[in-house]
Parts: structure tokens; C-alpha cells; sequence
């Protein structure tokens, strides 16, 4: 790679952004190019994502790039870029990503000649890029979650010299725009609207690895949805770790009602969806858009974390069982068909069966359409960790179980409650386990599995829901369907 990378054209770089990595691009692809030819076959990469939507939003930029330097989407770890996109939210995370790269080493072996790098939350902890350092040395390039947009650079880096190349900013610079992206369906998209959380929840390392909550103008994020649209996407999720207190930082502060607004204006565009709603945060204001914007699907997720105050007051959460309790009611009077999902951890330090009981509670009266339940993970540097009364591992998988169950029980009863009905589904695939059927997806987030082709797919079709499965539906499409888009 040094020989190759000398006769690379001398092409100046210049210092302001987007143009800088573009130069970047191109030099790479001469690389490749040269690679290419040295090899007798295409090159190809590999992005493994690790974590939320965030993540997955930025591989799908980290693949833009790689295209673009003429790299070919390979399906398996066998290729000659692998990049692994990772997540430090909770442990098991971690020791995901481990595991992959324990599997590489044999493989790198028999092809010394390819490039591994990781990037996202994790190698924003020092504690982690050590031990990548120390016990896995054939990893070649290492970057951070402020930094995705120069992988080109990175890479140029790392192919033209020889050593480990480290890049973790500890802090976001500007917000760069205008790279390209590799969308991996053609007709939904997630969309960042802010970046970052200030909220520091006392058991949450997001704040510390993706840095203070960084809001993009209104303008930018219309401008790039209309793009969205004229290539053909209708659905659009609207990304942020705390949505509601999107715009408080901007120089002309916009709220994400407002947003809401203008963003359910765009012709062409069919589906509004958010991620995440933080409860403190959720405004009347905000539930008045949901309710008259008519692209907004009819799905919350509104992580409730635990039913105890107390416990609720210690992970510095703002609000109250009885608050969220109020705050559940007043969505449900304003649009009663919206579904509800919630995140809760069990276990977290000091909880009591009385706390847990707590959270049951909220789970019998709340009846959510799903939840997703964990146990509490302890993450180095965050508040929670320090804190005395950790909860047995086997208390906490006791009430893990019980948790789940009580879901279970209630999202069962509460699935059911379209049966019968028809409702609009945007197909996303072909069903994988039975031939002639494709799934996709209702307002309110429902998977519905029914008899299909591939033409319907990335469109919204009118489907009777037959039969509830608990967590998704059998349907039929309508006769005579018209499709719509
Ligand atoms: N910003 C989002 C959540 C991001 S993390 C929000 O505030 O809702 C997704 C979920 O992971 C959280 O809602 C929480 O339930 C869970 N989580 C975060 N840190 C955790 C930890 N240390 N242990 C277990 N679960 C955790
Ligand atoms: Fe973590 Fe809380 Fe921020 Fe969500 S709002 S990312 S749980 S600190
Ligand atoms: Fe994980 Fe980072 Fe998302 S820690 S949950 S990938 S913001």
C-alpha cells in the first residue's frame, strides 16, 4: 500500500468541509483502483452496526462514503474494509462487538492485506480504545462518534502510513452536511435532527459519548427531507435522543411542535415518524401537532424507565410516576387510537420490590402495545455506577422475568384491538418465511404479514388486519385495493 500510495496525484486538499473529504474521496478511489487491478477483482467492505437508529443512520452515511472510493457492499466480515459501528448503552453491547473482533483475527490472517476500523459510541471511551491498543493490534483505524464524516481522510491516513491511526475527538465540531449517503431502503429514511443529550440520566453514558445536545436549523432538515422525497422516500423518521427539546439552542429557537408542522407540509411525503420522546419534555403543544398533522403515524414511544418516583428521582428523570401517568392520559384523550411503547430498566441501584411493584403498575395501567425491557447495565463514569445498593444479578433477573411476562400479558390484550380492521401498510420486504408474502408496516407500527409480490413493496397499501399473532398481524390486502403513492 506505501508503494501504491505514491503515485497517488498530487491533488491539493483544501481545509473547509464537505470539499476536504471529497478530495479525500477521490484519492482513495485511485487507491482502489490500484488495488483493483494489483488483486484482479473488486474491493469490497463490510459496515456491522451496533445500537439505536443514530448508528444506524450513520452507517448509512459511513457506506455513502465507501461507495463513493469505489468500495462494493459485501454481506460477510470476508472483505477487504471491515468497519464495525459500535454501541457502549449497556454491556452486553461491548462484548458484542469483542466477539466480532475475536472472529476477525483468523481472518485477517489469511488476508493481511485487509483494512479494520471501528468507529461510534464505544471508542469515545478511553477505557476501551486501550484495550483495542493492547489486545487486539490488527485493528487499523479507530474514530469516534464527532468524526464519521472523515473516514475518507482516515483511511487515506491509514493507507499511507503504517502505524494504528487513532482519531477520538472528545468533543462535536461543526455539524458537516452535504456527504454522500447510501440509504438502505429506498423508500423510508431516517433523518438527524439534533445530535447529542444534555439530559444526563444518572445511569446513561450517551451524553458522554455523543457529546451536548446540537440541534440542526429547520431549514437544513426540510431541505434534506424534499431531497428525501424527490428520490422517492415517503416515510421519514425524524431522529434525535430526546426529539422534544429539539431547537431550545438554535439562534432563531424552534420547537419540535413547530418542526412537526412544517415537516407535515412537504407534498410527496407520506409518513412522519420521531424517536425519542423524552416525557419531560412532551408538550401539550406537541401532542396538538401529533393530533392535526395528518403524515404523523399514530405511534409514541415514550421511555418510562420505572414506575417509582423515587427510584425516578435518582435517575434524574424530571418527572414523576404521576406525571407520566397524566401525561399518558392527556395523548390518549387527544389521538385514542395511538399506540404506545416504552423502554424500562430493572434493577437499577437501590431498587426495592416496592420500587418494582411500582413499575408493574404502570405497566397494568399504561397497557403498552410493546416494551422494550433491560437490565440495568452498569456503565463506568456515569453517577449510577458509583452508587451503593447494587441490585443482585439474581433479584434482578427475577424481576426482569416477571416484567416481561406482565408485557406480555398486556400488550397480548391490547394487540388484538385492530382485528378485523383495514389499515394502511407500507410494505418494507418480502416475507422472508413464507414464500408469496411481504410484511410491512401500520401508523402505529404494527408488523402485518400478508400475501404479496415485490411490486408492492414501498408502497402503502390498504390491508385488513385478519388475525393478531400478539405482537403482529396475518392480514388480507383489500380488494380492489388502490394503491396509493
Ligand atoms: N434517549 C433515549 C434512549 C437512548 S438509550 C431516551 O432517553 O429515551 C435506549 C434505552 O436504553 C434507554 O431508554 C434505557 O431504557 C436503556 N438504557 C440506557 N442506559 C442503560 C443502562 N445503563 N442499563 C440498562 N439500560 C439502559
Ligand atoms: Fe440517555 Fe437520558 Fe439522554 Fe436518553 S435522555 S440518551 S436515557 S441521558
Ligand atoms: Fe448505543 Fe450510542 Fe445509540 S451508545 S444506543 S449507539 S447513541
Amino acid at each position: 500500500m506505501n508503494q501504491l500510495s505514491e503515485t497517488i496525484s498530487s491533488e491539493q486538499i483544501p481545509s473547509g468541509e464537505p470539499e476536504r473529504q471529497y478530495a479525500f474521496m477521490r484519492k482513495m478511489r485511485e487507491l482502489t483502483r490500484q488495488r483493483e487491478e494489483a488483486f484482479g477483482r473488486p474491493l469490497t467492505c463490510r459496515i456491522q452496526t451496533f445500537g439505536c437508529q443514530m448508528n444506524a443512520r450513520d452507517s448509512e452515511k459511513l457506506l455513502g462514503i465507501l461507495k463513493e472510493m469505489g468500495y462494493h457492499e459485501s454481506d460477510s466480515e470476508k472483505a477487504d474494509f471491515v468497519l464495525y459501528n459500535t454501541c457502549t448503552v449497556r454491556d452486553n453491547a461491548d462484548q458484542k462487538v469483542y466477539g466480532h473482533l475475536g472472529q476477525l483475527v483468523s481472518i485477517k490472517k489469511k488476508n493481511p492485506d485487509m483494512v479494520v476500523a471501528l468507529c461510534g459510541c464505544m471508542m469515545q471511551e478511553a477505557s476501551a480504545v486501550e484495550k483495542i491498543k493492547k489486545s487486539y493490534r490488527f485493528v487499523d483505524i479507530i474514530f469516534g462518534t464527532h468524526n464519521i464524516y472523515k473516514l475518507a481522510e482516515l483511511m487515506y491516513r491509514q493507507a499511507t502510513q503504517k502505524a494504528m491511526v487513532v482519531d477520538v475527538w472528545d468533543a462535536a465540531g461543526d455539524i458537516v452536511e452535504e456527504l454522500p449517503v447510501e440509504r438502505k431502503y429506498p423508500f423510508k429514511s431516517g433523518v438527524n435532527i439534533m445530535f447529542g443529550c444534555n439530559n444526563f440520566c444518572s445511569y446513561c453514558i450517551v451524553p458522554y459519548v455523543r457529546g451536548r445536545e446540537r440541534s440542526r436549523k429547520p431549514e437544513d432538515i426540510i431541505a434534506e427531507i424534499r431531497e428525501l422525497v424527490s428520490q422517492g422516500v415517503i416515510e421519514i423518521m425524524l431522529l434525535g435522543q430526546n426529539v422534544n427539546s429539539y431547537g431550545k439552542n438554535l439562534e432563531k429557537p424552534v420547537s419540535f411542535a413547530e418542526l412537526l408542522r412544517q415537516v407535515n407540509e412537504i407534498e410527496g411525503l407520506k409518513r412522519i415518524r420521531f424517536m425519542t420522546s423524552h416525557p419531560k419534555d412532551l408538550s401539550d403543544d406537541l401532542i396538538a401537532a401529533m393530533r392535526d398533522c395528518d403524515k404523523v403515524c399514530r405511534h409514541l414511544h415514550l421511555p418510562v424507565q420505572s414506575g417509582s418516583s423515587r427510584l425516578l428521582k435518582i435517575m434524574n428523570r424530571r418527572y414523576t410516576k404521576e406525571q407520566y401517568l397524566a401525561l399518558v392520559e392527556r395523548i390518549r384523550a387527544a389521538i385514542p387510537d395511538i399506540a404506545l411503547t416504552t423502554d424500562i430498566i430493572v434493577g437499577f441501584p437501590g431498587e426495592t420490590e416496592e420500587d418494582f411493584e411500582e413499575t408493574l403498575d404502570v405497566v397494568r395501567r399504561v397497557r403498552y402495545d410493546s416494551a422494550f425491557t433491560f437490565l440495568y447495565s452498569k456503565r463506568q463514569g456515569t453517577p449510577a455506577a458509583d452508587m451503593q445498593d447494587q441490585v443482585p444479578e439474581e433479584t434482578a433477573k427475577d424481576r426482569f422475568n416477571r416484567l416481561l411476562k406482565e408485557v406480555q400479558r398486556t400488550a397480548g390484550e391490547v394487540c388484538g384491538r385492530y382485528g378485523g380492521a383495514v389499515q394502511d401498510v407500507l410494505v418494507e420486504c418480502r416475507n422472508d418465511h413464507r414464500q408469496g408474502y411481504v410484511t410491512g408496516r401500520t401508523s402505529g407500527n404494527y408488523l402485518v404479514h400478508f400475501p404479496g409480490d415485490d411490486f408492492m413493496i414501498g408502497k402503502i397499501i390498504p390491508v385488513r388486519l385478519v388475525e393478531s399473532k400478539g405482537f403482529y398481524y396475518m392480514g388480507m390486502p383489500e380488494k380492489n385495493m388502490e394503491v396509493q403513492q
